[in-house]
């Protein structure tokens, strides 16, 4: 029996991903610079054997439709190809969030799948090539690898895309994220179909690539600096562009709800209260805001006058990719 098992964190990006240079290899057009987190992650155990006639997967118990195990197999065909692998899968993965938040994300679920892959078939990934490996999963995945700060460098090849973690010298540990969770519905319109519609009919799109650019380097001067101002405001800023381009796009659309602006606007009357917060959405309405650890109670309670204490959730920094031993492993 091959099996392995691994746990992946999610994580945010403060610099965003927004549109694929090369959609089969999943290239992106920018560098992406993102927050591990410590509060959602998904643990995801594969085992392959000979006796399978197909792959089939759980999440959260339940067994998933062929539609939604297309992105699993399509994976798995890869891997399978690397390690020279006959054999169909049994995946059972299990997304670890506080309440029924709507944080599912594909990007703790690929690296999990990833890591529990390279276990499974032994395939003895460095963390560099599971990054790359999780990024042909889904993009964003490639940087739940590492913990902390991470930048996703683009690269021009499949062999030159993946997330490096940031030497921040424990500043991160001084940082939070409260989430608002707006609503947990399935959204509408994936990440993928969304920058995919962006890139092909959006006005503002060329301009986004430059910005995003420019953004990155704001970023990463702030982290140096251990400047938690600098950081917010290239954050916000950064998210805000990427929204307006789904503006622009043909048909037009939006992830913002009127819920998250009212988020929105309570982070801004507490900045002028005088605590330094920022906030970043993405594919979905929620709005997840960027603060120092020691505000963390102070923008809970404002969030709490219009917000229900389970929409509210404040998550740490946290690690990267964790090997989890099986039955058979042990
Ligand atoms: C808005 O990684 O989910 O969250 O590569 O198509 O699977 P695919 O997309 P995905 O996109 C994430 C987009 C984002 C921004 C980000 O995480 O950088």
């Amino acid at each position: 029996m091959l099996n392995g098992k691994a746990r992946a964190y999610t994580n945010i990006a403060l610099i965003k991903y927004w549109g694929k240079e090369d959609p089969e290899l999943i290239l992106p057009k920018n560098n992406s610079l993102s927050l591990t987190l410590d509060g959602f992650f998904t643990e995801t155990e594969v085992l392959f054997s000979k006796n399978f006639t197909q792959d089939v997967f759980y999440l959260d118990g339940m067994e998933q439709s062929r539609n939604a195990t297309k992105k699993v197999s399509t994976f798995l065909d890869l891997v399978r190809k690397r390690a020279n692998c006959p054999f169909f899968a049994v995946i059972h993965s299990h997304n670890h969030v506080p309440t029924a938040a709507g944080l599912a994300s594909s990007a703790s679920g690929l690296a999990a799948l990833a890591g529990a892959c390279n276990q499974a078939l032994a395939l003895n990934l460095s963390p560099k090539e599971l990054s790359q490996l999780a990024r042909r999963g889904s993009g964003s995945a490639c940087r739940s690898i590492f913990g902390g700060f991470v930048e996703w460098e683009r690269g021009h090849s499949d062999a030159t895309s993946y997330a490096v973690p940031i030497d921040a010298q424990g500043w991160e540990k001084e940082l939070a994220m409260v989430f608002v969770l707006i609503n947990d519905q399935p959204k509408d319109i994936s990440s993928r179909e969304g920058m995919q519609r962006t890139v092909e009919t959006s006005a503002f799109y060329p301009q986004w690539v430059e910005e995003a650019q420019t953004d990155l380097q704001l970023a990463k001067a702030a982290i140096q600096a251990h400047d938690f101002q600098k950081l917010g405001i290239a954050m916000e800023a950064n998210g805000l562009k990427m929204h307006a381009t789904t503006l622009a796009a043909t048909p037009p659309f939006t992830y913002w709800s009127p819920d998250s602006l009212r988020a929105m606007t309570i982070v801004r009357t507490l900045r002028q209260e005088g605590i330094p917060c920022y906030f970043t959405m993405d594919a979905g309405p929620n709005v997840k805001i960027l603060c120092q650890k020691k505000n963390v109670q102070a923008i809970q309670a404002a969030l709490a006058a219009s917000f229900a204490e389970k929409q509210i959730i404040a998550a740490y920094p946290g690690p990267g990719i964790q090997f989890v031993e099986t039955e058979v492993t042990k």
